[in-house]
């Protein structure tokens, strides 16, 4: 059989490498486990699997609605916000046709785009930061989606709420603007961009949220998408009928509503940050100050390598050879225990 020529050149995704009883610290996940509330409704709803799921969310699309003061037609949900990069794709991007990113950034914008056989342009980052006039320079009468990552995976950086704005009004309104937001329930900058705000001036904006983060459920597979209804509409066509598990739409609808969990997250992120900012500083280590639940640090040294010996000493990090950025590495930050452990191993290994 002959494959799509798009396909050629892509592979399967690999997993990272893990080890049994290590330290995991490579994928951004919440170390406080998932949302006890979330726990509940999930293991509740297992009674009723023997039912196909709402395939319209409609639960979680009114709860989300409700938190972010939006109507329940702003919301689609997805297995996971990697779904809805696909559905966006599928959506807008045929052959011809461009999405625009930066270099060091999310993969899955690529992966999308790929596809539906569409040409994926990147601009390189600016001090480890998304670059609005590149992307703005790369635009041409194919362009139909830009991705961006605000805080940026993997190196945590954020484009101010000014800077978007204004990038915002010089693009084509037939271009889609994809704000991946993954990370933004930590963010801590007065200048974070305010998404309702740039929705309520811009019709080709779309949000992307997910539950695997903050709310610790990775595996539930649960994000969403926020736009204008009428855009919305448009994704829905692509959507397989029952993307979204019950377990998982209880889960997430629950986790919403559980605050003291979403706080103590918050918070262990905060104190975490602090704690590993003042290490890396005494360890004369350069890195991004981040707006999201992991460090992007400067090893001065091959981060494969690094990767590998951390492993043997119980402990996973992510080097981050294939964003283009061969001597750092990414870490996830976690609980005060973690972090410190971290630092042993990381002290130990570059001594
Ligand atoms: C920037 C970014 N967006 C989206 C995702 C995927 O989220 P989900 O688990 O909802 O598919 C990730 C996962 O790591 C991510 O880093």
């Amino acid at each position: 059989m002959k494959m799509k020529t798009n396909l050629k050149q892509m592979v399967p995704y690999k997993p990272g490498v893990l080890k049994e009883g290590a330290l995991k610290l490579s994928s951004n996940e919440n170390r406080l486990g998932p949302s006890p509330l979330a726990v509940k409704a999930a293991a509740e709803s297992l009674a009723e699997v023997h039912i196909y799921p709402d395939g319209s969310c409609r639960r979680l699309r009114n709860a989300l609605a409700e938190k972010h003061g939006m109507s329940p037609g702003n919301f689609v949900v997805g297995n996971g916000s990697d779904e809805i990069m696909t559905l966006i794709a599928a959506t807008y991007i045929g052959e011809g046709d461009n999405a625009i990113t930066a270099e060091s950034t999310f993969s899955e914008y690529t992966f999308a785009t790929i596809l539906y056989a569409g040409e994926i342009r990147k601009t390189p980052m600016k001090e480890g930061t998304f670059d609005p006039d590149g992307i703005l320079k790369l635009i041409d009468s194919r362009t139909k989606v830009i991705y961006f990552c605000n805080p940026n995976n993997p190196t945590g950086t954020y484009v101010s709420h000014e800077k978007l704005d204004s990038m915002l009004s010089r693009i084509p309104e037939d271009v889609l603007f994809v704000l991946d937001e993954a990370y933004a329930d930590y963010s801590d900058a007065d200048d974070f961009p305010d998404w309702k705000a740039l929705l309520a001036k811009y019709a080709n904006l779309m949000i992307l949220r997910t539950f695997s983060k903050i709310y610790g459920m990775a595996a539930m597979r649960v994000g969403y998408a926020i736009a204008r209804e009428e855009v919305i509409d448009q994704i829905l066509v692509t959507k397989q009928p029952f993307n979204v598990n019950t377990p998982a739409q209880r889960a997430a609808e629950a986790a919403l509503y559980d605050r003291a969990f979403y706080e103590k997250s918050r918070e262990m992120n905060g104190e975490g940050k602090k704690y590993l900012y003042g290490e890396l500083d005494k360890m004369g280590l350069k890195y991004y100050p981040t707006q999201a639940n992991f460090i992007c640090i400067h090893v001065k040294r091959d981060s494969k390598e690094l990767f590998r010996t951390m492993m043997e000493k119980g402990i996973t990090i992510r080097p981050l050879a294939s964003f283009g950025l061969s001597e750092w590495i990414r870490i996830t930050i976690g609980m005060e225990e973690d972090n410190k452990f971290l630092i042993r191993i990381l002290e130990e290994c570059l001594k």
